[in-house]
């Protein structure tokens, strides 16, 4: 049930001005142009309730992401470092929640009314630093994440990892969302044509991408760019690099004492995968915490995508990156 926050009459009527495009072969959603950036119908009364409602504070600590690009591994980082004096780390509650549970998706999930996590006006009651994110782009972040203090850790990852991802996540949702059994997701070269377009859950990827990465570079206290390939070559000097934006840097003593170490490894992906309740359990009524963990690769991309595949999204990669020195 969505937040009843937002004039639903509103919310119909701008929905029928938008454009709209097709959103991996559902007969049931479709996605939404809104403020440059394609949103499913699924959540859009939930993504404007966010917006103009949400109010941050200079202490939050916000996890911004393309979908698919190692959300889940950057939020139960961030909350083992943020907690890591609260929590001894065979207690740590990333034991028995999944991250999603620990730091909290608004526009989807709290908005959303998702019943595990804090309602919108439930908020202002968590004790700071608030852990939460977004998978918006920067340009339509609430005014008030931009003009507080409140600090944004954005993970990037390389496009051709990033859709092949997308393509096997978003099926399974559709799928449990419409309870539709015959439903028949689009086959990657149809997606691939969809996602270059930018035609894809808050795509298109690039400019969310440059959107972040510009403001990291204009306010780097306010907003670190991580890459998901980074953290996999050297998490340490990523965790590190972490720990220190968000104040709270390692000591030489816990350093020479393994927490680094051991909070890498916590967080790992076949930790993580192993766990029951990311075996078994249940984000929401349509999603299951399984679907979070699959091969967690770099590169896996290989067994996907043909020659010309990746001939075109490295002329685009040129184009709509080139000169930033990232991915190419
Ligand atoms: P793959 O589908 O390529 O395996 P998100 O969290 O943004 O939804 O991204 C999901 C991707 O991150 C999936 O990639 C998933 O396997 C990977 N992932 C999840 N947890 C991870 C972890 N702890 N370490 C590395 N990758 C992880």
């Amino acid at each position: 049930k969505e937040i009843d926050i937002v004039d639903e009459e509103e919310v119909e009527k701008l929905k029928q001005c938008l454009p709209k495009a097709n959103w991996m072969g559902s007969k049931h959603f479709q996605l939404l142009n809104f403020q440059g950036f394609w949103y499913s119908t699924v959540n859009f009364s939930n993504i404007l309730a966010f917006q103009r409602h949400f109010l941050a504070q200079n202490t939050d600590l916000i996890v911004s992401s393309f979908p698919k690009t190692g959300t889940t591994w950057l939020k139960s980082l961030l909350f083992s470092v943020t907690n890591r004096f609260v929590h001894p780390s065979n207690k740590t509650p990333l034991l028995t929640h999944n991250p999603h549970e620990l730091v909290y998706d608004l526009e989807t999930a709290v908005y959303g009314g998702n019943p595990k996590l804090p309602r919108p006006n439930q908020l202002n009651d968590l004790p700071p630093p608030r852990l939460l994110h977004s998978h918006m782009p920067y340009s339509s972040l609430p005014q008030s994440i931009k003009i507080s203090s409140c600090k944004i850790l954005y993970i990037c990852r390389n496009p051709l990892d990033t859709l092949v991802s997308h393509w096997h996540f978003y099926p399974k949702l559709i799928k449990r969302v419409t309870g539709d059994e015959n439903y028949q997701p689009c086959n990657i070269e149809d997606f691939f044509e969809d996602f270059c377009l930018g035609k894809v859950a808050f795509g298109p990827f690039f400019e969310h991408v440059v959107g972040y990465w510009k403001q990291s570079l204009e306010q780097p206290n306010k907003v670190l760019f991580l890459k998901y390939e980074d953290l996999k070559e050297n998490p340490s000097a990523q965790l590190k690099k972490m720990a220190e934006f968000v104040g709270i840097p390692f000591s030489t003593q816990e350093e020479n004492e393994g927490v680094i170490k051991e909070i890498i490894e916590l967080c790992s992906i076949h930790k993580l995968r192993d766990l029951e309740v990311n075996k078994s359990g249940l984000l929401s009524k349509f999603v299951e915490n399984k679907n979070f963990f699959r091969d967690g690769e770099v590169g896996g991309w290989t067994r996907y995508l043909s020659a010309p595949m990746v001939e075109k999204m490295k002329e685009l990669m040129e184009e709509k990156l080139g000169g930033s020195g990232l991915y190419c």
